[in-house]
């Protein structure tokens, strides 16, 4: 072979090169091996072995453009079963990438993989995932940044600058003991010790300062916050002290920008906004601390981060300034934020509803034989439970819901869920002590491939009113109404907001009231919704849609990938 045939050889290669390039330059295939492992964690003065993707805590931030696909391999080195959820991806026909544990897939077990295909249709923003089993979630999360396609802009001024802001929450111990302890004794779960930012507690918790997260910014610029909830069981107030932030998008979805000093965000949910370094140059901290909308205990600690002008003159040696946060009950300031929230531009939103649904959801007490056993140390040895429409969800054994039913197997669930609740009583008023006790089941609700559904969820005043994300999973939906006290059928769908409702994944009920959506039943498969609050959802907060096929493979669910985990 001579040098000329190498070179005709290597201009072919080139060829080809630019030729796969310009066909596939748009859509990209990301692969990603997620090792899920124990590594040692110290955080407020001691070490734990912290169960982490590939030794980090948070985990890998993911970042893809509309369109891309991903190829995460999944593999269990950890000693407990484990699933990993992609929070808020819309997943079209593909329920098997959920991995909603025992409700999409059986769990994957220590020693074994699976591998997570997805491809991203029509989305861009901020979402993140995290593990789907027990409460491993606790550390096992991290951002899933979707940027638009290439050539396409943010409908807000390119900012200079994009960081993931991951509020998450902390125990001293194992946080899947926490749940074990809390499953046993039917007791609320212990709290949490520290609210961290990215991983982080900050300068207000013991043996922390040192770590505190830093971020630096030049005057004049503008940069993007993605802040995400990921905490496992509050709700949270965020602020940058002497900053204005204007709020962008939730959920992965545009919104009309407004400037607050405050967001209001809910386990599960995600804000973008912008913040411009207008302020003389200093340090300034960025700090987190709980909406709590019930009448339980909390934790009442602060997360802080140092957002620090980059400059030129003296040290900066003074003290960090403080942010002015809502106080922990301020529900007025709350339901403020959360009520300005608008769609960016004109939306296709449902009107010709084929599915009503009004649901309560709240908590709820269950009796014991004996009130006396270390089991039931709830009130009045009771066991705390949390129910939709009465029935406390119970995830499946033997089995995946999805799996029994694409084999066709019988008796894993049934589909009575109530689309009523089965008695009507004064929801958010004095409720009789003989309606606290749920009945445990798990009922699926069937939907109609294309139907148009309207959800009503309503709080109850069972135990305490509390504002619950409710999350829907393989869906977005319009958020066109909400409220305080009982939803009223006749008065109140006259006041929706079917213009520029925002479209979310997540979305709390008013503590005493409800919360309105639509959406259409466009993806089949068996699709969880659930609050997002972990002490709930353990609790039985959860049901799930059986979305039928429609007509033709673009309507129908795909078939199981081959490693899929069996139970
Ligand atoms: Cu982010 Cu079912 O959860």
């Amino acid at each position: 072979m001579g040098p000329h045939s190498l070179n005709v050889k290597s201009f072919f290669g080139i060829l080809l090169i630019f030729a796969f390039l310009t066909c596939f330059a748009i859509a990209e295939i990301h692969y990603h091996g997620f090792v899920i492992e124990s590594k040692p964690v110290k955080r407020l003065c001691r070490t734990h072995e912290t169960v982490t993707v590939n030794g980090k805590f948070p985990g890998p931030t993911l970042e893809v453009r509309d369109g891309d696909s991903l190829v995460i391999k999944a593999i269990n080195k950890a000693k407990y079963n484990v699933s990993l959820h992609w929070h808020g991806i819309r997943l079209l026909r593909n329920p098997w990438a959920d991995g909603a544990e025992h409700v999409t897939q059986c769990p994957i077990r220590p020693g074994m993989s699976y591998t997570y295909r997805f491809t991203i249709h029509n989305q861009e923003g901020t979402l993140w995932w995290h593990a789907h089993s027990k409460w491993l979630r606790a550390t096992v999360y991290g951002a899933l940044i979707i940027y638009p396609k290439l050539g396409s802009p943010y409908p807000f001024p390119m900012p200079r600058r994009e960081i993931p802001i991951l509020l998450g929450e902390w125990w001293d111990r194992n946080p899947m003991d926490v749940l074990r302890l809390a499953t046993f004794t039917g007791a609320p779960p212990n709290l949490s010790d520290a609210y961290t930012i990215n991983g982080q507690p900050g300068d207000l918790y013991r043996c922390s300062n040192k770590e505190t997260v830093k971020f630096q910014v030049k005057s004049g610029e503008t940069i993007l916050l993605r802040v995400i909830n990921s905490a496992m069981n509050q709700d949270l107030f965020f602020g940058v002290a002497n900053h204005k932030m204007t709020v962008v998008a939730v959920d992965a979805s545009y919104t009309k920008p407004f400037t607050t000093n405050v967001i209001m965000i809910g386990p599960g949910q995600t804000t973008n906004v912008l913040l411009t370094a207008d302020q003389p140059p200093a340090r300034y901290y960025m700090a987190a601390h709980a909406y709590n909308s019930g009448n339980a205990a909390f934790d009442n600690t602060t997360t802080t981060a140092i957002l620090k002008y980059k400059s030129t003159k003296r040290r900066q040696s003074s003290k960090p300034i403080f942010p002015q946060l809502p106080g922990f009950n301020d529900t007025v300031t709350a339901i403020a934020f959360t009520s300005q929230l608008r769609s960016h531009s004109k939306v296709d939103v449902p009107v010709h509803i084929d599915e009503r649904l009004f649901i309560t959801v709240g908590l709820g007490l269950i009796n014991c034989p004996n009130p006396n056993s270390p089991r039931c140390q709830g009130p009045n040895g009771t066991r705390f439970a949390a129910s939709m429409n009465n029935v406390s969800f119970i995830f499946p054994r033997r089995n995946s819901l999805m799996q029994a039913y694409y084999q066709g197997q019988p008796g894993v669930f049934t589909t009575d869920f109530p689309p009523v609740p089965p008695i009507q009583f004064n929801y958010t008023g004095n409720v009789s002590r003989s309606l606290w006790q749920p009945a445990p089941g798990t009922k699926l609700y069937k939907l109609k491939f294309g139907s148009k559904v309207q959800i009503v969820f309503q709080d109850t005043s069972i135990v305490t009113v509390e504002d619950h994300p409710m999350h829907t999973h393989g869906y977005q939906f319009y958020v066109v109404g909400s409220g305080f006290g009982n939803f009223n059928p006749r008065s109140d769908p006259a006041k929706f907001n079917l213009v520029d409702p925002p479209e979310r994944n997540t979305i709390g009920t008013p503590p005493g009231g409800w919360v309105a959506i639509r959406f259409v039943a466009d993806n089949p498969g068996i699709w969880m919704i659930h609050c997002h609050v972990d002490a709930h959802l353990t609790w039985g907060l959860a049901m799930a849609f059986l979305v039928e096929n429609g007509v033709g493979e673009l309507q129908t669910v795909q078939p199981p990938p081959l490693d899929l985990p069996r139970c």
